[in-house]
């Protein structure tokens, strides 16, 4: 039987030598190692020995086992090793080559504010309508009780396309369509709001420009009230500012509304002890209102008798710059991407 595992050694050995791939030497691993492999075929055997035997052979055939495993292992490790480096050589892939960078667009700062508004609004049952930049004098003008030579036309100077075409002052141009609409349709309620850009010849410092962005809203109906102003108003600026803000109406002048208030809000940022923002007021001025005239009704071609209407009008840049703490508002048309990337992400 010794001499059976030596030569079963020496022919182990043999075929080892030639093993080139690992399936070659998953054949060896069958041979010598497998369910039928005549070392199993001398375990049988040892059946009919006697101990001391059993024990010498027994111990044999465990070392031989083990030397052909360890052996067998040895390769499998260097075959596994050689098909992971061929393959490093074959895929070559350059860790430190930079990504493929997909910058993501943005909103624009204004037309965040715009969303901000119009979202709020919606929720309220307003329109939204969007218009025309360049109108006539007669709904830039005097349909909004602003006849020739009104004084409150010194204000509003601005760009003229023709005599009566005009870049226009306000997006209250749109208020006067939508009123002269909804009296062509004999509607008796409407809830809208406009945006978009205006001109004015107004660009005398840091925060004012010859082009900027205002949104309008009003409501036309039955009973509107001064006191459903106040609260569109106040919940307007809860909404874009905080919930505890504070507002205050203060009486203003506009040729389109009757009574017309400025409001303000408490400062946010000296909580009303006076600072530079407020301008030591304690105060900040965020937009004008009032009831619509009963001059605008008529001229529109609706009776001020059966109507009554509110009107706010909103400078976008001057919320924006409140929101965003922007202190000049020419950063807002420069499109430098420093300035703008600030935006990216902002309300997402
Ligand atoms: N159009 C005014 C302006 O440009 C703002 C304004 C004030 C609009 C009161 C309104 C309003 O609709 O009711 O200064």
């Amino acid at each position: 039987m010794e001499s059976k595992i030596e030569r079963l050694i020496k022919d182990f050995h043999q075929a080892i030598v030639k093993v080139e791939n690992s399936a070659q030497l998953d054949e060896v691993r069958i041979t010598y190692l497998g369910k039928n492999a005549e070392l199993n075929q001398v375990v049988k055997e040892m059946r009919n020995l006697d101990e001391n035997q059993k024990r010498t052979i027994g111990q044999l055939v465990n070392e031989t086992r083990s030397l052909m495993t360890e052996k067998i292992n040895e390769l499998a490790t260097k075959f596994n090793q050689e098909k992971l480096n061929a393959q490093l050589a074959r895929e070559k892939l350059n860790v430190t080559l930079p990504g493929k960078n997909h910058p993501f667009g943005s909103w624009h700062p204004l037309n965040l504010v715009i969303n901000e508004i119009a979202t709020i609004f919606e929720g309220l049952g307003f329109q939204m309508v969007n218009g025309s930049e360049v109108d006539t004098d007669l709904f830039n003008f005097q349909k909004l009780n602003l006849p020739e030579g009104h004084p409150a036309r010194e204000m509003q100077d601005t760009f003229y396309l023709d005599e009566q075409t005009v870049l226009r002052t306000h997006s209250t141009n749109m208020t006067a369509h939508l009123l002269t609409q909804l009296s062509e349709q004999g509607g008796d309620y409407l809830a809208a709001i406009s945006y978009g850009n205006v001109y004015r010849r107004d660009d005398d410092d840091a925060t004012h420009s010859h082009q900027f962005m205002q949104i309008d809203g009003f409501v036309v109906g039955k009973d509107i009230s001064f006191a459903n102003l106040k609260w569109i108003l106040t919940y307007l600026c809860q909404r874009l500012f905080n919930v505890d803000v504070k507002v205050r109406f203060r009486p203003s002048y506009f040729p389109f509304t009757q009574p017309s208030v400025e409001a303000d809000i408490a400062c946010f940022k000296c909580h009303g002890q006076g600072c530079e923002l407020c301008k030591q007021s304690g105060w900040i001025e965020v937009l004008g209102a009032g009831l619509i005239h009963d001059e605008v009704f008529q001229a529109n071609g609706l009776d001020p008798q059966g109507l009554s209407g509110l009107a706010f009008g909103i400078g976008v840049e001057r919320i924006a710059m409140l929101k965003f703490g922007i202190t000049n508002i020419r950063d807002f048309y420069e499109n430098n991407l420093q300035f703008l990337n600030q935006f990216k992400f902002y309300g997402n």
